[in-house]
């Protein structure tokens, strides 16, 4: 179990050098098996969820292993198509496997992913687009079991801009006879971090950024080096904090246009922003302005990631905030544990409205998810006296030395584990 104790009340002040995308290396750690050569990654966090990937590669037969923030994987042994169970279960990525392996084996067997419960995070889009290109999947059991004798390129039309169904698309289809056209793509950059990885070992892919991602098959052989974008939620979640508690911060390596989104609404909060190439300065005087509707959208919108933390920010902005989401049916769960410490938090329905409140009271609470817990954390960070939360480890797996990265601001939170 993680604890971590919060004192709030420090204003945040300094340069914060923001972690790669996790988001980014889960499906750039699945296509590295597709040549079966050999991938060196730079800017990989160290976290959870990345261990999970790796020990998926090295069940699968690859070589994989981390060396702070390198990544080496060979994937010429691999030997092995079927993931078991408690790997599946650690992580919602794993389900990107699926696509890699059908590329590179004409066959996965694997169980639905585990993974923050958000809502039900159905995979039937995955399946629907890998059976389009060819792929004979059953479902119908306990495991599921994908074969393919040749992929064929196809036009696949998404009903929604899944990120994890357009990844795992784009893998396929790196093996598929011809041209595929994933139509309805998703547009978020970590979309556009997996084409250029696979060009990198020699796939030819364009579009990726746009609604149409146009794959040529004939699968990439090179071996490739590959650095990691920086994480724009890691990046929103410290804007979020210093925006709330007051200071002066520059993120350092991190893209503005990946969280400009999270960056508007601070703006509209009250905060001075000024972006640059690759960093962002935010001052904060630390008391808000409750800020226009916020509505979750697929990117460019603004991120559903983002949303718990910029909700903790708002706790004790001035007037009333609201915001919907509209990705997941149950990423509310913050709000019970967030009310305990103070805040007004009206819910209905897929929207939450937030009246300022002057002040915030350290209490004891409990994570619910990956960035619930980091909500939470941020609502410590502004709260009168010290708040505990008790994690089962949801945070760690999303956020590298948070505490570290946070304490190195002059926040005073220390983990536990
Ligand atoms: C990815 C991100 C996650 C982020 C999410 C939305 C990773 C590792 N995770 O998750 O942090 O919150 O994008 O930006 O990159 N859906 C279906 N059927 C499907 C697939 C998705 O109905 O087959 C629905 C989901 O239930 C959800 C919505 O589509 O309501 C968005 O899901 P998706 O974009 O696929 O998210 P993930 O790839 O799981």
């Amino acid at each position: 179990m993680d604890i971590w104790r919060i004192r709030g009340g420090r204003k945040l002040d300094g340069v914060c050098f923001v972690q790669g995308s996790k988001n980014a290396s889960l499906p750039i750690l699945a296509a590295s098996l597709l040549s079966g050569g050999e991938t060196q990654l730079h800017n990989v966090p160290q976290l959870r969820d990345i261990d999970a990937a790796l020990r998926i590669l090295r069940h699968l037969g690859c070589t994989a292993e981390q060396r702070e923030n390198e990544v080496y994987i060979s994937a010429g042994g691999l030997t092995r198509s079927a993931i078991p169970r408690r790997l599946m279960l650690e992580m919602r990525s794993s389900v990107i496997f699926m696509g890699a392996l059908l590329a590179r084996c004409g066959e996965a067997r694997l169980c639905p992913p585990g993974g923050c419960q958000l809502g039900r995070r159905p995979i039937d889009l995955h399946l629907g687009a890998l059976r389009q290109l060819g792929a004979e999947i059953d479902d119908s059991g306990e495991e599921i079991v994908c074969t393919a004798k040749a992929l064929r390129g196809a036009e696949i039309r998404l009903p929604f801009p899944s990120v994890g169904a357009t990844e795992n698309t784009m893998l396929a289809a790196t093996a598929a006879e011809g041209e595929t056209v994933i139509r309805g793509a998703a547009r978020e950059p970590e979309i556009a971090a997996l084409q250029d990885y696979l060009r990198a070992i020699g796939c030819e892919v364009h579009g990726a950024g746009t609604d149409t991602v146009v794959i040529r098959g004939g699968r990439g052989t090179q071996s490739a080096e590959h650095r990691i974008i920086a994480d724009r939620i890691a990046a929103s979640t410290m804007a979020c904090a210093a925006a709330a508690c007051g200071g002066s911060v520059e993120l350092r390596g991190v893209d503005p246009a990946h969280f400009s989104t999270v960056l508007y609404f601070l703006k509209q909060a009250g905060c001075d922003i000024i972006s640059e190439n690759r960093s962002v300065w935010l001052r904060s005087a630390g008391k808000l302005h409750a800020v226009g509707e916020i509505v979750t959208r697929p990117y460019p919108g603004f991120p559903t990631d983002a949303q718990p933390v910029l909700m903790a920010a708002l706790l004790k902005a001035d007037g009333r905030s609201l915001i919907t989401e509209t990705i997941f049916e149950n990423r509310f769960r913050q709000v019970p544990e967030l009310r305990r410490l103070g805040a007004d938090i009206g819910l209905a329905g897929q929207s939450a409205e937030i009246w300022g409140v002057d002040s915030l009271h350290g209490t004891v609470l409990n994570a619910t998810d990956l960035r619930g817990g980091a909500a939470m954390i941020v609502a410590g960070l502004t709260a009168e006296g010290q708040t505990v939360v008790y994690d089962e480890g949801h945070v760690r797996r999303g956020y590298e030395q948070f505490d570290v990265r946070l304490r190195a601001l002059g926040a005073d939170i220390y983990l536990d584990n």
